[in-house]
């Protein structure tokens, strides 16, 4: 019993080493993660919208290209939609970071992940980070 015991904490003090070591952006919340962006996580409409907030506030700076497309699953997998949506709510717009509205920035998202050939579904990305960290960033199905 005494044995069992001290192997639970063992593991648990490991677990949390880990993840403390890891640099990418939030990742430590990956086990909390339960669905991810194969399974339909934005409307068709939100990302419309979306790309009309990329045109207004982030193509001044930015090609769609270069931050939507084949190259987003392998610049952003292994962190979560929600991490993501902290960075780009965090930092940008450059020069005036946060001054969009949360489903504006969700909205910015669904459209790279639709540009990116994720399949859209019947509800929209939340605004919630807590729940946006719960969908995994992972590559398109082969
Ligand atoms: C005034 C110029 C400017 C504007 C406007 C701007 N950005 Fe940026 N952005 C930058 C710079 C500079 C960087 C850092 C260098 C880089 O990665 O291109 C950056 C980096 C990023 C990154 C990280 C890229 C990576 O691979 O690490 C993302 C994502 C991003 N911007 C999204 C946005 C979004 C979304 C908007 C609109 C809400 C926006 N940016 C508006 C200049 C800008």
């Amino acid at each position: 019993m005494r044995m069992r015991q001290w192997r639970a904490i063992v593991v648990a003090a490991c677990v949390c080493g880990g993840a403390a070591m890891r640099p990418a952006v939030g990742a430590a919340q990956d086990s909390a993660a339960d669905r991810s962006v194969v399974d339909g996580v934005f409307t068709a409409g939100q990302a419309t919208a979306g790309r009309e907030v990329f045109r207004r506030a982030c193509a001044s700076c930015h090609q769609l290209g270069d931050l939507a497309g084949p190259k987003f699953a392998f610049r952003w997998e292994k962190t979560t939609v929600g991490d993501l949506f902290t960075l780009i709510s965090d930092t940008m717009p450059d020069g005036a970071p946060g001054t969009l509205e949360p489903r504006e920035y969700a909205g910015i998202l669904a459209m790279f992940l639709k540009e990116s050939g994720y399949k859209e579904g019947d509800t929209e990305l939340p605004t919630d980070v807590e729940a946006l960290r719960k969908i995994k960033i992972e590559p398109l199905p082969q």
